[in-house]
């Protein structure tokens, strides 16, 4: 696979085969992406493997906490708290096309909110990452770790797997710090599913949309 393909090729996979992952396979992808580019070469990525009973106690842990009521804590807010255009509009169009490869009407509020469920189960994934920076590492850390996390998911690609990354399973960070022994010096940033992907599943088989080039670049010469 070459990268381009690699890039155009992955997408938001949200249902998976019950077939395992190898540790071995696991290792590689990381050990590629370990050769991400960061400020004077800070490395801050921090990785949390997560398979078998420990994503079972994991995803059982934040249902739990979900079906009590308690309100996320996230480390960071991911999202603006008022969205304004264009982003308000493309993040509607999400919505609505996930919810309509789903089958799930507008007003299905019960059926939306166990498809958002299905996030604490890691979509069925039989492995989750997670992500942790140091918390007196500065914006630009985060900028290096999003770079990590997308060769995460392009290396994967190599070896036939595919990912969700998940702000989602960041929710409830003391929960995932607490069930890891993490310490609270390490700021969750995000989960990602990984597995073989279901390709016969309607949700794997739609694609987000894009903005064409001429619409967020300008040409200086
Ligand atoms: C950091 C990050 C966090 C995300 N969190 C979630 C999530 O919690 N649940 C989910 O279903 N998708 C999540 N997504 C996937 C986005 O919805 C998806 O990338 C976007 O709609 C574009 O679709 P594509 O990835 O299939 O190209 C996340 C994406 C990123 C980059």
């Amino acid at each position: 696979m070459n990268v381009l393909e690699a890039i155009q090729g992955r997408i938001s996979t949200r249902a998976y085969l019950d077939k395992p992952v190898s540790r071995e396979t696991i290792r590689k992808i990381l050990d590629t992406a370990r050769w991400s580019p960061s400020g004077v070469n800070t490395q801050p990525w921090k990785v949390a493997v997560v398979q078998g009973e420990a994503l079972a106690r994991l995803s059982a842990a934040l249902l739990q906490l979900q079906a009590e009521g308690v309100a996320p804590t996230p480390d960071y807010s991911y999202y603006p708290g008022k969205w304004v255009q264009p982003y308000k509009g493309r993040r509607f169009q999400c919505g609505m096309d996930l919810y309509k490869a789903l089958g799930i009407g507008r007003e299905d509020k019960e059926k939306r909110l166990e498809a958002a469920l299905n996030n604490y189960r890691f979509f069925g994934a039989p492995v989750s990452l997670f992500f942790f920076i140091d918390r007196d590492l500065r914006q630009g850390s985060w900028l290096d770790m999003g770079m990590f996390i997308q060769s995460v998911m392009l290396a994967a690609r190599e070896f036939g797997l595919d990912t969700c990354p998940q702000a989602s399973t960041a929710d409830y960070p003391d929960a995932v710090r607490e069930q890891l022994g993490i310490t609270a010096q390490n700021l969750l940033v995000c989960g990602m599913a990984m597995g073989y992907a279901d390709r016969e599943h309607p949700v794997n088989r739609y694609r987000t949309q894009r903005e064409a080039v001429d619409d967020f670049c300008t040409w200086h010469e």
